[in-house]
């Protein structure tokens, strides 16, 4: 196979697998060689970049820590797919469908996959409901290790009485079944009962992907290359990213702002992301009178992320429990990116977000439904630059120190039980983020 080709393997109507195949080695038998035991994991996801979320991101790091003969994908159709899958090293298999679900067909591709790819252990990106497939698989095919990962709309399942059975379902027929936060934990573990096998894996950061931000600054020339691209002035530039749904908090961020401009005239808001709710938040921004003080860039490709986390000198992201708790914010990895550009961070006193800061010490975690709480909190940082600088910096330390993919790799590694690999490649802290600035 040449260079760069693609090609589509294992039949089927509805499918097509795509593999940048530079150097790759032959696939089949290719489990054990220079005398270690080698494995292959089948990632099953419905997430999977060019869409963009935590999941995606979740997702992406970890499926390009394993060794690249060591992975295959299966996941949804989406615009962009097959282009951005020949930037792989590894085979990414996409089904007909933008939403792939535990349904005959897609066990039967499963079962294919693992057989072709000699696959010996499964990961469930996101828990359900794809993870239903776990107990047949396990039944049909050679695979013997099952990892499901949630994440955040897990809640959800587990507050209602038909879906909280599809959780247990999963649960129970997994070897592992991973949190992201305390606070989801404490939740999902009484609604799923006994039998549950739950290892913490949060969601982590890059670091390395954002030095040059932090190392610049606000003054260095990425921060004024953001400022030319989005129209930002002179003035102190608030950056709050993540898909435009209502439990991100963007509206309440919105309110906040005259609070903010009372004091600052001269700050712009940065809101990065695209969603359901952009259009009523943009008719927001016009009824507050916010004007030209408020950009919104839209969806950004994940190259363009740390261009915008360096036009801040404060990051916000007031995110909010809704539906009585059964919608929340799991963790939030968009808070550790910006910490890991040395910004200080503002986040809700809601899910998992406030692990995500050390209050006071790396921002502040304040009641996200409160305008003027969170105007405060900005307003606050935007006044004292020495703290906010120190706040910024111990954020970043922080990250590096305990938020790194490398870590949730090797979690993941040793559940699937390829522990034995980790002396190798693709345990350390640089997977595609690495290369994607
Ligand atoms: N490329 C691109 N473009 N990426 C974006 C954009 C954009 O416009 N906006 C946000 N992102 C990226 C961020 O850089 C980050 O990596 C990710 O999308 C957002 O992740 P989270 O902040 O964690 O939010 P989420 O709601 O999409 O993620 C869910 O899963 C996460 C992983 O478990 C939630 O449950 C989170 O709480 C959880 O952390």
């Amino acid at each position: 196979m040449r260079r760069g080709s693609s090609h589509r393997v294992v039949g089927g109507e509805g499918h097509a697998t795509t593999w940048r195949a530079a150097g790759a080695p032959e696939l089949r038998g290719a489990r054990r060689y220079a005398g270690a035991v080698r494995h292959r994991t089948l990632i099953i996801t419905n997430d999977f970049p060019p869409r963009q979320g935590g999941i995606e991101t979740f997702v992406r790091e970890m499926a390009t820590r394993f060794p690249a003969d060591g992975v295959v994908v299966y996941t949804s159709r989406t615009p962009g797919g097959p282009d951005y899958d020949r930037t792989l090293p590894f085979p990414v298999d996409r089904a007909d469908t933008s939403v792939l679900l535990p349904t005959p067909q897609a066990v039967r591709r499963a079962q294919a996959l693992i057989a072709r790819y000699d696959c010996d252990s499964v990961w469930f990106g996101s828990s359900v409901p794809l993870g239903l497939m776990a107990a047949t698989l396990r039944s049909t095919t050679g695979a013997s290790r099952f990892v499901a990962t949630t994440h955040g709309h897990e809640l959800w399942w587990a507050g209602l009485p038909g879906t909280r059975q599809v959780l247990r379902r999963v649960a129970r027929s997994c070897d592992a079944i991973t949190y992201i936060a305390d606070y989801m934990v404490d939740r999902l573990a009484p609604a799923v009962g006994p039998g549950a096998n739950w290892v913490k894996m949060s969601p982590a950061v890059e670091a390395s992907v954002f030095d040059e931000v932090a190392a610049e600054g606000p003054g260095g020339p990425l921060a004024r290359q953001a400022r030319r691209r989005w129209g930002l002035g002179e003035g102190p530039v608030v950056v709050c990213a993540g898909r435009l749904v209502k439990r991100k908090g963007q509206d309440v961020v919105l309110q906040a702002w005259r609070r903010v401009l009372a004091r600052y005239p001269e700050a712009r808001l940065l809101i990065v992301g695209k969603g359901p709710q952009a259009a009523s938040l943009r008719e927001l921004a016009a009824s507050l009178g916010l004007g030209r003080t408020v950009r919104f860039t839209g969806g950004l490709p994940w190259e363009s992320m740390r261009l915008a986390y360096a036009a801040g000198s404060v990051f916000v992201g007031p995110s909010r429990n809704r539906y009585h708790g059964l919608q929340v914010e799991g963790l939030g990895i968009v808070y550790l990116e910006a910490a890991a550009c040395g910004l200080p961070v503002v986040v809700g006193a809601d899910g998992g977000a406030p692990e995500t800061v050390r209050q006071a010490e790396t921002g502040f975690v304040v009641d996200p439904t409160s305008p003027r709480d969170v105007g405060a909190a900005i307003v606050a940082l935007l006044s004292d630059p020495a703290m906010a600088a120190r706040m910024g910096r111990a954020g970043r330390a922080w990250v590096r120190e305990a938020w790194g993919w490398g870590e949730r790799y090797r979690t993941l590694a040793t559940l699937l039980g390829r522990g034995d690999e980790l002396s190798d490649a693709g345990t350390s802290d640089g997977g595609a983020s690495g290369s994607a600035a």
